[in-house]
């Protein structure tokens, strides 16, 4: 039998030569404060394609200014953001690999200069700032900046555009009733508070036609939080709006002890997965091939997203077929030392 973790995955006109995916991770490395390409993340995309990695999701990057986690957060805010980001694809796409960027926006857990803005006015802990609570212009703005994010990730050539509605970030305080206390349709019932993803969505969609991933934290570890359950409510209605995966994470919305082990995410894919019927990723501490290929086999989720051991190991790809006895391709100049 052949590992699934090397088999190719289809979506929409894309086709992933294997399972393994680079989750985002920010770099804060636009050391000029201005969100551009460095050579930091040219390096570090192109090291991961080199290691054969079959999807780089570039890490959180900000469809606005005030919407940046740090003032070294990468940025499509603008147009002039375009020609680096252009740049990063081109070099990724010369190994073979795919790859995707996470239009973001921090909310309250922006930790900037100046004023920040959340669905209510509540800071995440007692050493964050008080965000502002959006009007409903800004939440049109906010709206529309993620769709000129999406328009300027096709013109950089992006295969696959995933939305940051995880982590305690602005879409996730929308979703969540601990983060969310509003009072208009933004607020109260579940689809009030879906509302401002939904038309995130339908805004991309208006301008983008490929691979469309959403990161959820599926689960607020609070009793009064959103559930894995919840999120299948809200993964169908993502379906039924033409999302095509769910990148189930989890946490981060509010302070909570979460205890963590190897796959503790996994579980969250898989209701998911099975409850809406939608193709999932599934993230957290995983490490090992076999566990990714039990993940797989068992069809807990269709992708394995890796973080921190891709920072120790990006050459995981091969260290993964070498466990699981699989023969892939080196890149050419590397054939004398791959096997
Ligand atoms: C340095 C670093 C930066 C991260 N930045 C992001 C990010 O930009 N967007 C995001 O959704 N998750 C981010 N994460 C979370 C990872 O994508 C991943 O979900 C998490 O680290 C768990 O996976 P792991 O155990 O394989 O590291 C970051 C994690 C790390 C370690």
């Amino acid at each position: 039998m052949t590992a699934k973790l090397f088999s190719p995955f289809t979506i929409k006109d894309i086709t992933l030569k294997n399972r393994i995916v680079m989750s985002p991770m920010c770099m804060y490395s636009s050391h000029n404060e201005d969100g551009h390409v460095e050579n930091w993340h040219r390096t570090h995309y192109a090291s991961r394609a080199v290691g054969q990695v079959g999807l780089i999701i570039v890490e959180a990057t900000a469809v606005t200014p005030q919407g940046r986690i740090s003032p070294q957060d990468l940025g499509i805010w603008s147009d002039e953001h375009v020609e680096g980001l252009q740049e990063l694809v081109g070099l990724v796409k010369e190994h073979g690999a795919k790859i995707g960027i996470q239009l973001a926006h921090a909310g309250r857990k922006a930790e900037l200069e100046g004023e920040i803005v959340a669905p209510s006015a509540i800071s995440f802990n007692e050493q964050s700032k008080t965000p502002k609570e959006m009007t409903k212009a800004e939440i049109e703005e906010t709206v529309e900046a993620f769709k000129k994010g999406a328009e300027r990730a096709k013109k950089a050539g992006f295969d696959v555009i995933e939305i940051h509605g995880a982590h305690g970030y602005l879409i996730n305080e929308y979703l969540s009733p601990l983060s969310n206390k509003r009072t208009d349709e933004y607020g109260g019932t579940a689809e009030n508070r879906y509302r401002i993803l939904r038309e995130v969505i339908d805004a991309v969609k208006t301008v983008w036609d490929g691979p469309l991933f959403v990161r959820v934290s599926a689960r607020d570890y609070h009793e009064d939080g959103l559930t894995p359950e919840d999120y299948i409510t809200f993964a169908k209605w993502m379906k039924d709006q033409g999302v095509d995966l769910i990148d189930v994470s989890s946490g981060a919305v509010v302070p909570a002890h979460i205890n963590v082990y190897p796959g503790y995410q996994v579980p969250y894919s898989e209701t998911i997965r099975n409850g809406a019927g939608i193709s999932t990723g599934t993230v957290g501490l995983i490490t090992s091939p076999i566990h990714a290929e039990e993940i797989l086999q068992n069809e807990r989720a269709d992708l394995v997203f890796l973080a921190r051991e891709l920072l120790r190991d990006p050459y995981w790809p091969r260290t993964a077929a070498k466990e699981l006895g699989v023969d892939i391709k080196a890149p050419v100049q590397y054939e004398r030392g791959w096997m």
